[in-house]
């Protein structure tokens, strides 16, 4: 990337998004960086030492979105990259005794949020005819687990949408690529565990999980490959992870 590109992260207060902005920030581009905490944004912005423009807002609230979208500053108007990745995933009982109000978060934020932002940004890069949009997803997209249930759905319609998108940007110029990845070491445990740090702890426990870090690496390499080549989906898991059995009932015996 370049002085002159413009990138859009959402959820950059914390895990994949703040790792962005920190690989991104090196090459001098200028950073648009939304999250909700404010003091988080601005720590980071001084840290970052490239131009950027904070947006400290729930992203789940669509007037707001389109008000600042509407009130970008001039210099930052013309998003180049835009990077879905504010998310999050809440509980992990079975789906009938999941919390409602739970769910609905994760499809206000995860799908609602992410939508409705993509089809804010698209306009201008389709006009502009250059652009990326860099959707997260997860591998809980492609294969289910016991808890998963919602997140897990909310994962494969970013997987899906992406997609799509695809299919209607064809011949416009702008790219779209689905990022799916397996255990990575962020807040997302604490913040699935709602707080509960030894439950947070535990799903890592014995194993080296991706970091933030390899993330960023991986959408680094996305973003920079020539106009041309279109990334559809990267799925990566820690080398310690992967797939099990189906799961069978059986009648004792
Ligand atoms: N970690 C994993 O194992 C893993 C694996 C696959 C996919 N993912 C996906 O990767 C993305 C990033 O996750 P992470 O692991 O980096 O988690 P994280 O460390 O918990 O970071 C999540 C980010 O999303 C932001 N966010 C959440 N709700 C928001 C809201 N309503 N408005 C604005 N910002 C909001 C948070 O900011 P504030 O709280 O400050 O608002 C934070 O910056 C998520 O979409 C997640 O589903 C994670």
């Amino acid at each position: 990337m370049t002085k002159d590109d413009v990138i859009f992260i959402t959820g950059a207060t914390a895990g994949f998004g703040e790792a962005c902005a920190r690989k991104f920030a090196k090459d001098g581009a200028k950073l648009i960086l939304l999250g909700r905490r404010k003091e988080r944004l601005e720590k980071l912005a001084m840290e970052l030492g490239c131009p950027t423009h904070l947006l400290p807002i729930d992203i789940r609230d669509r007037a707001k979105l389109e008000q600042v979208v509407r009130e970008l500053p001039k210099d930052f108007k013309n998003v180049t990259l835009l990077l879905n990745n504010a998310g999050l995933g809440l509980g992990m009982g079975p789906a009938h005794q999941a919390n409602i109000d739970d769910w609905e978060t994760m499809i206000a934020t995860n799908i609602t949020a992410l939508t409705t932002l993509t089809r804010l940004m698209l306009p201008g890069m389709v006009e502009r005819k250059h652009g990326h949009v860099i959707n997260m997803s997860s591998t809980a997209a492609s294969y289910p687990y016991p808890g998963g249930n919602v997140y897990g759905a909310t994962k494969a319609f970013v997987t899906q949408f992406s997609l799509n998108l695809r299919a209607d940007l064809l011949g416009t110029g702008v790219r779209v690529t689905s990022i799916e990845p397996g255990m990575c070491l962020t807040e997302f445990s604490e913040v699935r565990f709602k707080g509960d740090k030894k439950a947070a702890d535990d799903v890592y426990r014995g194993m080296k999980p991706l970091s933030a870090q390899d993330i960023a690496e991986t959408i680094y390499w996305c973003a920079n490959q020539p106009a041309h080549v279109n990334i559809n989906r990267i799925e990566l898991m820690p080398t310690a992870q992967t797939f099990a059995f189906f799961a069978v009932h059986r009648k004792e015996s």
